[in-house]
């Protein structure tokens, strides 16, 4: 089996990921394409590229993932989250490639009361979610050479997300109202990028070893986004601005969000040997990174 991996979406924070820890792994080819390059909503495009490059992994890191804009924009997040991961996949089992698509922790409601397993009954109550869902089972239709990646609250150095968005506003303001009642485990992208070249390495191209289907995978730990918000000014040493915990009702966003969504994480670290940092040490391994 050749080593060429194409990333899909490498201007994300996740594709950026991958593609600064990809110069530790010289044994590995990598073709990194964002949409400007390769929009994997196009069916004619998607399978041009691939015969040209003929990968024998793709790593889907393209998504619409601004869950918000989602609930207006339900037929485009529908294209990018749900159609192009099955054209991907269409292309993938034409060339007996693998596929590693990347879902996410918003395809449950968040009544569970504990983690969820990969074999817990899916009901996203979000457009967002409701789409990621549909890209899932759009693959499972297509064929069996896939690994189903779903992760929760991701943040990196790069692009938006919490730990950015949080760390500006609060050098801006003094009071800062922060969701209490949302659980989950807050991600970092460097850690998930690790453990998918590490399942490439061990699985994918050892044939011995390949074990395809859904997995879990987040940090280790849970907390509320207020608590989130709080480790963050604390590890940065911000002590100007006052975070208020407040409910999601008080918080006026436009897209319903599961108010628990931690992630069962046994099936990957059992299957792969994969070992996962707690969210609190990885934060600040990003935390640091970022002021290097
Ligand atoms: N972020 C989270 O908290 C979170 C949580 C759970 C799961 N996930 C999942 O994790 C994966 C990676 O997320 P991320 O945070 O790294 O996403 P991201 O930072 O938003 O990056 C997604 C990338 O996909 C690109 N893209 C959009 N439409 C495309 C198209 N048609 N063709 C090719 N590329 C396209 C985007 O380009 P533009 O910016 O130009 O649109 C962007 O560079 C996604 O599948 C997401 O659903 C994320």
């Amino acid at each position: 089996m050749n080593s060429k991996i194409l990333v899909t979406g490498a201007n994300g924070q996740l594709g950026n990921e991958i593609r600064r820890i990809c110069r530790n792994f010289p044994g590995l080819e990598f073709i990194f394409t964002d949409v400007d390059m390769l929009d994997i909503t196009n069916p004619d495009a998607v399978s041009v590229f691939m015969e040209a490059s003929r990968p024998a992994i793709v790593v889907n890191c393209a998504a619409y993932t601004n869950v918000d804009g989602a609930e207006e924009s339900v037929k485009n997040v529908r294209k990018i989250n749900s159609l192009a991961p099955q054209v991907l996949a269409a292309a993938c089992a034409m060339q007996d490639a693998f596929l590693i698509h990347i879902s996410t922790d918003y395809v449950f409601d968040g009544e569970a009361t504990k983690p969820y397993t990969e074999d817990d009954e899916t009901n996203p109550i979000s457009v967002y979610g409701n789409s990621k869902l549909e890209g899932e089972e759009k693959i499972k239709t297509v064929f069996d050479n896939y690994l189903i990646l779903r992760t929760s609250w991701m943040y990196s150095e790069f692009g938006h997300n919490f730990v950015r968005s949080i760390i500006s506003l609060a050098k801006e303001r003094e009071t800062l109202e922060i969701v209490n009642d949302q659980i989950g485990s807050p991600t970092y992208a460097r850690d998930l990028a690790n453990c998918i070249i590490d399942i490439i390495i061990k699985s994918i191209l050892n044939p011995k070893a390949y074990l395809p289907g859904i997995y879990h995978y987040a940090n280790q730990g849970s907390c509320s986004w207020y608590e989130f918000a709080q480790e963050i000014l604390d590890v940065v040493g911000i002590k100007t601005c006052k975070l208020v915990p407040i409910s999601t009702d008080q918080f006026p966003a436009v897209a319903k969000r599961p108010k628990y969504s931690v992630l069962d994480t046994t099936k990957i670290r059992a299957s792969f040997g994969i070992g996962i940092p707690n969210w609190r040490d990885s934060l600040r391994e990003c935390l640091s990174s970022m002021r290097s």
